[in-house]
Order: structure tokens, then C-alpha cells, then sequence
């Protein structure tokens, strides 16, 4: 998976991307939570602004044996208004005594300046419930003033990542901070809010045989004059800043020697010295890592064009750092060992990115922290794929991201379920909205008013509107934007709305024009949203002719002005096709009539056509019809039509969304004899792809071996007859080993196909290994064999056998949880359910009996027995039990309500479809089944 930042850290599935072989063994993505996503949620109380700082001199002393530091801080503040009273950020942890507040007026006479007696402060107080502290001043203070506040604190050093912690590795201990988002507060009272940026000028006490980093250089050292042992580090006073991007870190590690190259000397003052920090005997690593961080600092600048006003950066890798993101402070990156170690410039790339972004031009306020992530991430996959061609993502760049948004914002209510998933997704679509807009603006307009846009804002802060006002200008200038448009309105309707639109054309093949319309897109049924017909995008159509293709040229025909509909002309003669929004360009499917679909059917099995539609553009042909098939917008006669290019194309890319398909609409045929037919057919889709890619060869491309280990599973589901073979062979070694329960020699792949398609006997011999399962094993063993006992077989026999066996026979050897676990897997195939119900209405009184005392697993049984049927005659089967057993359901009454309400609507789909997938697989079975058997 090309994301693997995305993957760190505390993983949350987001969605089961293939469900396959009919039960519940899933393919699953997982990705980490990024803490910044929820930046958003920050629900912080701004301080006033009539007191403002203007600079702050910093002392801090550190005891890691108490866990404590402490410190004083001197701000010089200015009085915007008259006011008698401070107020500043402090952690509830942070101890302030008011009585040593000292206040002065500063006086200016000339060049030199003069501190007046104190100012008497009356008192100090937090502001309940808030980190807020309020210094009352006995005096009003007039607009104009300046003063100099000094302030003595002490605070907590931490175990986790934030403020100041300390951490540990095998031979030593470190301090470190990570004071975003608003954790400087821990640390020291301050304006903590990005905005206030101001210079630091900092010293802090250290053991003298460690060495701290701080975000600028070290200026001196002096020793400390009490405690022994210690000295004192005074740092070079940063550029302004805001608080957040402070840091330092004290430790034992070891400055990687830098070697001088002749490019090193060549390098002009300007730019910042990079310097990599590790232990000792991780040399080669951290060479390799440097290399990295130079080459991607080196794309970095001269996309910009502008450097950093920094004379270094240093890149600490610590090992173990318990933080789920690298630690960015301005000049200074903490990495975490095992992120680096992957060694990848994405991570890389972004953290770098941040220094211009985020630390120099800072986003105004938490809520724009999403489209500060949004553009870093976007950026750092630009660099990524300058720098070595996107080999680092599999090409899939930004597939991955995109398909997951797709689905989730197709569903009735997205993101239901994982809120902290909202974040993270509306984030991925900004940075998909600013990738549209690389590609409409042109990646000449977008980056020159990128770089306008640091120019004008280099430390100070930014609203969404003034990279928007900045890419505006440049795209008008250039002329890759009309001067009545502005991007703002653009990427508005995308950003207010956490959906997705698609846009389907129809063509007048007798007047040469297309209607364009757009809606919201919805996979999941019914389309009942509410308010939909209020929801439009402006989208960019980006339009290729087959008379004159071009897939270079991506800016759009017309752009679609919030209108739901629009009518362009010159379409090209009535025997040539349209694409539009070739290589995803936006975020969003588009269908089309179906007449330019099966003109674009037949160029794609045309070897010209595919060599003409580059990878994305067919990816996306193929992923937007079945998906639209689905959600039933696009006859399915004419999706199936579109895999037909899939017998020749071998692009992983292009395969990637077949097989989330096999799976999709093969549990939806919910009648036995369409889905033996089904089978056959990806059969017949998936041989060819399979013998090509021939036996696994060492040091092959990833994308290779998991292309090659995913057909084959879905081949040995489909019954693939070497598969099959391989499998029995397998299994037979098992079933004649002198003490079977000893352990499981047969690959988990072939389990499901042999229970599937295998004999009763060696089925048998599988519910006797669960049964006599060893106490001493690993029990997950036994979990996956009783799920594919129960899920996998297409006879009913076997599952009658496991649900006598378990359910009925008086007999101890299943436990509760293996009914629950057994009624789950049998929801996964229709000959599961359909057995699980005849097994239920046959022996009610026993069953119903039997669980009298057990409601949880009665409701279960219910649901699961019920609850997945997806045709009339289902529906008519769980009706006549719902009848018959009226007033007999108990707890579950509302549970087989409910399946029926489900059965009815999916029942409509596939009243709708079913015949007509069945009559293209028998047409296309007696063109093809005799050639591949
Ligand atoms: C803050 O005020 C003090 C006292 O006047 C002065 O010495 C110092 O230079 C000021 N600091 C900055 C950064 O202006
Ligand atoms: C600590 O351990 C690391 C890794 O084993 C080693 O490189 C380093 O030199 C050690 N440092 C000290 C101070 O012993
Ligand atoms: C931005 O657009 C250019 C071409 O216009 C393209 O080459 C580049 O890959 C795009 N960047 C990303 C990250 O997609
Ligand atoms: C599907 O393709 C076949 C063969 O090219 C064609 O005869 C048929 O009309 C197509 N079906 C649709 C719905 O386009
Ligand atoms: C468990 O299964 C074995 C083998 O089928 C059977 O002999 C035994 O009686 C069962 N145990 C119980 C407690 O029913
Ligand atoms: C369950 O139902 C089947 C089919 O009607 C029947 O053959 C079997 O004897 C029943 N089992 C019990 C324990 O009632």
C-alpha cells in the first residue's frame, strides 16, 4: 500500500476493501489516525488582543530525575489598547506565583530604552476551566505602551508526547518537546496561538556530557553556577514564530559528521545546513537517511524557489519516540526511528514541506490546519513522484486515497460510524480538490502562485482565501483562468460539501451536443438523501475526443458554474467517443449514454485503444461503470461490457478495482444458478491474467506478487481447477499425518477452497480437528477453520451437519461463541443463509426451546438467518416465517422486522438486475466456456 504514513500508529479500519471465498477473511486497509486531522476540533479560547507580545527571552531548567523544570520567562509587550490587565496562556500544570510577577514600563527615549519601577500587579488567577492566566494590574496601562513582564514558572516533565517528555532508549534517557498543537503552555506562559509570532531568545541547562538541539544554533555555553555538572546553552535568537513550532531535545545522541562535498561548498548562504543526529553505529542508516533529506530538501526549494530563512535543520532520529507524527519545529524535525527506517521521502518530503508551510507561512488558526495538511500532503507526493517517479506509492498515487473516498462518501449517512475518520477523509478530498487544481490551472499557474503565496505571507499567518486570492491572480495572469472566476468559489463548494458529485453526459448523436449533468453521487440505496437537489460543485470538464485525443491537455472545455445542467456543442462525429475527467483529474465518476460506453468498450479490446488510454483513464473507465452499475445508474449489461478489455490488460492498476468487484456483486446474486454462472465467468476473466504472471520469481515487484497472490485466491474461490488440485494435495498430507491435531501444515489459502469444493470426507475430517482442537494451540487457528467450515461449502449438507452438530446436539464441544461465530459465516454466502433459514423454520419449537434463556444469541441467529436475503422469493420466505411464527420472536421481533424492510429494497435491485446479468453471462459463457476449459 503505497501510504504508509497513513498507516502508523493506532490503526482504525476503515473499510473492508475485499470480502472474498463468501466469508468473513477480509482484505483489510488499514490506516493510522493522524492526531493533526482533529486540529480542527480544537475548540480553544483566543486570547484578547489589546496586549500583544513582541519578543520573549526564555530561561529553562530541566530536573529529569524529578520530573520537574523550571524556569522564567521575559516578554516584551506592547499595549494595543489601554488596559489593566495581561492575559496569556498557562497550563493548569504550570505553576505561576503572582507575587513574583514582575511588570515594567519600558521607556524609549531616542535609541535607548529604559526600564521604569514596577508596575504593581494586584493579582494573578486562572480563568476557570480555562488555560488561560489573567495578571490584574493595579493601573491602567495606555495604547502605545510597551513593557517588559517576567514571569518565574515551574511545570511537569511528561511520559507521553506532549510539552516537555522524556523518553528512553536502550542505553539512556532524553528530553524532548512536542508542543503542538497548543501545549506550549506546558511548558512556559505565552500568546499560545499561532499567530503571535515573535523571536525567541533561549538558554536552557543541560548536563554537560549530553547536548541539546534547538531550533536555532548554539550561540555559547557557560557553566551553571550551582549546579555542578551542568551547563548552560544560549541559542541563537529565532526568526519570529509562533509558539507551536518551539522545540528542543536533549540527549546523548550523535551529529552524523558532514562530509564536504563539492556540492556542499557550492551551496549558497542562503540555505539552511541540514545536519543528521542518531547513534553511532546506525552510520550507514543515517547516511542513507541524509541522502534522502538533501534530495527531497533540494526538490523542495527549487519548487518554491524561495529558501528558508533558517541557517539549519536538524533531523533527530530517535528511537521509540512515542509521538504517532514526526515532531516539526521550525529548524528542528524529530523523526521516529522505524518511520525513517522504511526509507521513503514521503514522510520526508511533508515534514520538510512543513518548514515553509506550517512554520514560516502558518495557517491563521486550527480550523485551516486540514488544508495546511491537505497542500503539505499533496506537495510531498509531487516531490515523491519527481523523485523517483512514484515508484514509492505502486503508482497508486492517489488511487488508493480515492477509491476509500469514493466509498465513503457514496454511503447514505458517511461516516457514520468512526468520527475521527471524518477528519482524516475531509482532509484526503482537500488535498484531491488541490490536486484538481495542479491539473486545471496548470502546474506552472499553481505553483508560481504557491510561491506568491509564501512571499506575501513569510511570517505571518493564512486563511483558506489567501492561497485561494493568490492562485486566482497567477491563473488569471497566465490566462488558465477566466478573469470572472475565482478559485475560491471553486474549491468552496467542495470544502462545504462532505460529499461527492457525478456527472453524467449524455450525447445527441444527431445534433453533435452532450448534456452534462451533475448530482450527488450515491452507491448505497435507496438515494432518499435529503436536501440533494441543493448540492452543486463548480466542476472542471475536462473533455478528450477520440478524433483528437489528448491526455496531456487537462484544462477543462467548460467548467460547470454550481449549474445541475449544461449543454456543450462540437462533440465529435457520432462514431467517436468522449471521455471526461480523464486520469481522475477530479474527484468525482462520470457516466456516460450508453452508446459512448460500448464505443469505448470496443476501442479499450482494441490493442491501439489501450495503448492510447493511459492507466488511470482506464482504471477509472472500468471503476466508475461498475460502480455506477451498482448503485444503479448504468445498465449492468453495458459494465460487464467494459470488463471485457480486462482479458488483455495486465496493469495492476487497472485490476486493482475488478476484484473489489467479483466480490461486491458476487455476494449480491442472491440465486444459486446466476452465481455458478458468475463464477465461471471470472474464471474466464482471471486464467489469463493468472498464467501470465507465471510463478513467483525472487526479488520481483511488489505489485507483482500481490496481483498474482490476489487473482489466485479469487480463482481458487471460483473454483479454479489446479488451485483446487494444489489444495487437496495439501490437505491430504494433513489428513494422513500420524497426529493431525498436532498441527496444520495446509496454507490458509487453500482451506476455504477445499471445504468449498472439496469432498464430504475431507470437510469431515475439518469439523473433527476443530473438535479435537488442542487446548495448548494458538486458538485462532481454531477460530479460522470452524468460520470457513461454516462459510466456505456450497452444499447444504455440510452446513446442516455443523448446525446439527453445534446447535442441536447436546454435545459440549462448541461453545457460545462458536454459534455466534458459526451464524456469522453462514451470512456470507447465499447457500449459508438460505441453509441457516430452512435449518431455523424446520426445527423452531427445538431451537426456539433451546435458546429461551439466551436472547443475545437468539436475536443473532434471527438477524443472521433473515437479514441477507436479496430477492422477492427471499422475501416471500422470511414473510411466511414472520407469519407463521407470529408473536413468537421475542427479542427479536424487530430484528426480522427489519430484515424485511432491507429484503424489499434489495429486492428491487435485483429484480432490476439479475436478469439482465444473467442473460449477458449466458451470452458471454457460449462465446467463451469452450475455449477455456
Ligand atoms: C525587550 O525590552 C528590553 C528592555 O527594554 C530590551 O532590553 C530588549 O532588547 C527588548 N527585547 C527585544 C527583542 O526587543
Ligand atoms: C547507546 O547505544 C547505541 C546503540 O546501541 C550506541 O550506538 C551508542 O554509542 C550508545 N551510546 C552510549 C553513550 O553508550
Ligand atoms: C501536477 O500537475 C502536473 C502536470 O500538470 C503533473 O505532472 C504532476 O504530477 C501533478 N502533481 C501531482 C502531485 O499530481
Ligand atoms: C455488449 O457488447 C456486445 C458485444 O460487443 C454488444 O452486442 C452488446 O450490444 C453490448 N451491450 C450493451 C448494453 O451495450
Ligand atoms: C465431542 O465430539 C466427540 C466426537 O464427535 C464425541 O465423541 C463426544 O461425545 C463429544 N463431546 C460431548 C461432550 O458431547
Ligand atoms: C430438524 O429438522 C430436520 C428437517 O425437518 C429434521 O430431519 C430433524 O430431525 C430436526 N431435528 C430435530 C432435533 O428436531
Amino acid at each position: 500500500m503505497g501510504f504508509n504514513r497513513k498507516m502508523q500508529g493506532f490503526s482504525v479500519l476503515i473499510f473492508l476493501f475485499l470480502l472474498f471465498c463468501g466469508h468473513e477473511t477480509s482484505h483489510v486497509v488499514k490506516r493510522s489516525i493522524d492526531p493533526s486531522a482533529s486540529y480542527p476540533l480544537i475548540t480553544d479560547d483566543r486570547l484578547p488582543k489589546d496586549v500583544i507580545p513582541q519578543s520573549y527571552d526564555i530561561y529553562l531548567e530541566p530536573n529529569v530525575e524529578e520530573n520537574i523544570f523550571s524556569g522564567h520567562i521575559k516578554m516584551n509587550l506592547t499595549w494595543k489598547s489601554d488596559s489593566k490587565k495581561i492575559s496569556i496562556h498557562a497550563h493548569f500544570n504550570l505553576d505561576i506565583n503572582d507575587r513574583k510577577i514582575v511588570l515594567r514600563k519600558i521607556n524609549k527615549n531616542n535609541s535607548d530604552s529604559q526600564l521604569s519601577d514596577n508596575v504593581s500587579v494586584v493579582r494573578g488567577s486562572r480563568f476557570p476551566k480555562k488555560t488561560i492566566y489573567i495578571i490584574y494590574l493595579k493601573e491602567v496601562i495606555k495604547q502605545g505602551t510597551e513593557c517588559l513582564l517576567e514571569i518565574p514558572f515551574e511545570g511537569s516533565i511528561w511520559e507521553s508526547g506532549e510539552g516537555l517528555f522524556k523518553g528512553s532508549y536502550s542505553n539512556g534517557t532524553y528530553l524532548a518537546t512536542y508542543l503542538r498543537p497548543n501545549n506550549a503552555r506546558r511548558l512556559f506562559p505565552c500568546y499560545d496561538e499561532p499567530g503571535f509570532k515573535v523571536p525567541f531568545t533561549v538558554s536552557i541547562t543541560r548536563p554537560s556530557h549530553l547536548v541539546t538541539i534547538f531550533n536555532t544554533p548554539l550561540a555559547r555555553t557557560t557553566n551553571h553556577s550551582i549546579l555542578k555538572d551542568h551547563v548552560i546553552d544560549f541559542f541563537e535568537t529565532t526568526p519570529p514564530m509562533s509558539s507551536f513550532t518551539f522545540g528542543f531535545v536533549t540527549s546523548n545522541l550523535v551529529k552524523l559528521q558532514n562530509e564536504v562535498k563539492p556540492e556542499a561548498e557550492l551551496k549558497t548562504q542562503s540555505e539552511p545546513v541540514i545536519n543528521l543526529w542518531g547513534f553511532e553505529d546506525n552510520v550507514n542508516q543515517l547516511k542513507e537517511v541524509r541522502e534522502k533529506v538533501l534530495l527531497a530538501h533540494k526538490a523542495i526549494q527549487s519548487y518554491f524557489e524561495i529558501p528558508l530563512p533558517l541557517s539549519k535543520i536538524d533531523v533527530v532520529v530517535i528511537p521509540e519516540l512515542p509521538v504517532v507524527r514526526p515532531v516539526d519545529n521550525w529548524g528542528l524535525l524529530l523523526f521516529k526511528e522505524s518511520d525513517l527506517m522504511q526509507n521513503r521521502y514521503y514522510d520526508i518530503a511533508q515534514e520538510l514541506i512543513y518548514q515553509w508551510i506550517g512554520s514560516w507561512v502558518t495557517p491563521e488558526w486550527w480550523t485551516d490546519a486540514h488544508l495546511n495538511k491537505a497542500l503539505a500532503s499533496f506537495l510531498a507526493s509531487e516531490i515523491v513522484i519527481k523523485l523517483d517517479g512514484g515508484i514509492e506509492f505502486n503508482g497508486k498515487y492517489p488511487m488508493t486515497t480515492l477509491y476509500s473516498i469514493y466509498y465513503e462518501f457514496s454511503k447514505r449517512y458517511p461516516h457514520s460510524r468512526i468520527t475521527a475518520m471524518k477528519q482524516e477523509t475531509i482532509s484526503y478530498k482537500m488535498e484531491l480538490v488541490i490536486r484538481m487544481l495542479n491539473f486545471t490551472l496548470g502546474k506552472d499557474s499553481f505553483q508560481k502562485g504557491l510561491r506568491a503565496f509564501i512571499e506575501n505571507l513569510q511570517f505571518k499567518t493564512f486563511v483558506g482565501n489567501d492561497l485561494w486570492s493568490a492562485l486566482t491572480t497567477q491563473a488569471v495572469k497566465d490566462g488558465t483562468l477566466k478573469s470572472q472566476y475565482n478559485v475560491a468559489d471553486i474549491v468552496g463548494t467542495w470544502f462545504a460539501i462532505h460529499r461527492l458529485p457525478v456527472v453524467t453526459a449524455r450525447r445527441d448523436y444527431e445534433k453533435n451536443t452532450a448534456t452534462i449533468q451533475q448530482k450527488l453521487y450515491l452507491r448505497e440505496r435507496p438515494h432518499d438523501v435529503p436536501e440533494q437537489d441543493k448540492m452543486v460543485w463548480w466542476i472542471p470538464i475536462v473533455l478528450n475526443r477520440q478524433d483528437a485525443l489528448n491526455f496531456s491537455n487537462c484544462s477543462p472545455y467548460v467548467w460547470m458554474e454550481k449549474a445541475q445542467q449544461m449543454t456543450i456543442n462540437n462533440m465529435p462525429p457520432n462514431d467517436q467517443f468522449i471521455i471526461i475527467n480523464q486520469e481522475e483529474i477530479g474527484p468525482f465518476p462520470v457516466n456516460y449514454d450508453e452508446r459512448n460506453w460500448q464505443m469505448l468498450s470496443n476501442f479499450l479490446q482494441t490493442e491501439t485503444g489501450r495503448a492510447l488510454v493511459p492507466t488511470y483513464t482506464r482504471s477509472k473507465l472500468l471503476h466508475d461503470a461498475w460502480n455506477l452499475a451498482y448503485a444503479g445508474d448504468l445498465g449492468f449489461a453495458t459494465a460487464l461490457n467494459m470488463t471485457l478489455f480486462m482479458k488483455f490488460e495486465r496493469n495492476h492498476i487497472v485490476w486493482n478495482p475488478v476484484f473489489t468487484f467479483i466480490d461486491q456483486i458476487g455476494r449480491h446474486i442472491d440465486m444459486p444458478e446466476v452465481h455458478k454462472k458468475f463464477e465461471e465467468y471470472v474464471l474466464i476473466l482471471l486464467t489469463p491474467l493468472y498464467e501470465d504472471l507465471g510463478a513467483e520469481i525472487e526479488n520481483e515487484d511488489n505489485w507483482k506478487t500481490d496481483l498474482r497472490s490476489l487473482t489466485k485466491r479469487f480463482l481458487c474461490g471460483a473454483g479454479y481447477r489446479p488451485c483446487v488440485e494444489e489444495a487437496q494435495n495439501a490437505y491430504s498430507v494433513w489428513q494422513h499425518s500420524s497426529d493431525p491435531n498436532l498441527e496444520n501444515p495446509v496454507p490458509n489459502h487453500y482451506i476455504c477452497p477445499i471445504f468449498k469444493w472439496g469432498t464430504m470426507e475431507e470437510w469431515q475430517f475439518g469439523i473433527q480437528r476443530v473438535i479435537e482442537f488442542p487446548k495448548s494451540r494458538k486458538q485462532s487457528e481454531r477460530t479460522y477453520l470452524l468460520k470457513t467450515l461454516a462459510g466456505c461449502p456450497t452444499q447444504p449438507e455440510k452446513v446442516l451437519r455443523l448446525l446439527e452438530l453445534s446447535i442441536l446436539e447436546d454435545n459440549s464441544n462448541f461453545t457460545e461463541n462458536d454459534q455466534f461465530l458459526i451464524f456469522s459465516s453462514l451470512t456470507g454466502t447465499s447457500n449459508g443463509y438460505y441453509t441457516l433459514f430452512k435449518f431455523l423454520s424446520d426445527n423452531w419449537t427445538t431451537i426456539r426451546e433451546k435458546l429461551k434463556d439466551n436472547t443475545n444469541l437468539w436475536d443473532h441467529l434471527i438477524g443472521s438467518a433473515t437479514g441477507f436475503f436479496l430477492t422477492q422469493k427471499g422475501y416471500d420466505m422470511v414473510q411466511q416465517l414472520y407469519e407463521q411464527h407470529s408473536g413468537e420472536f421475542g427479542s427479536a421481533q424487530h430484528i426480522i422486522e427489519k430484515s424485511l424492510r432491507n429484503i424489499k429494497e434489495e429486492a428491487l435491485w435485483s429484480e432490476a438486475n439479475l436478469p439482465v446479468i444473467e442473460t449477458w453471462l449466458n451470452n458471454f459463457l457460449s462465446k467463451n466456456s469452450s475455449k477455456s476449459s
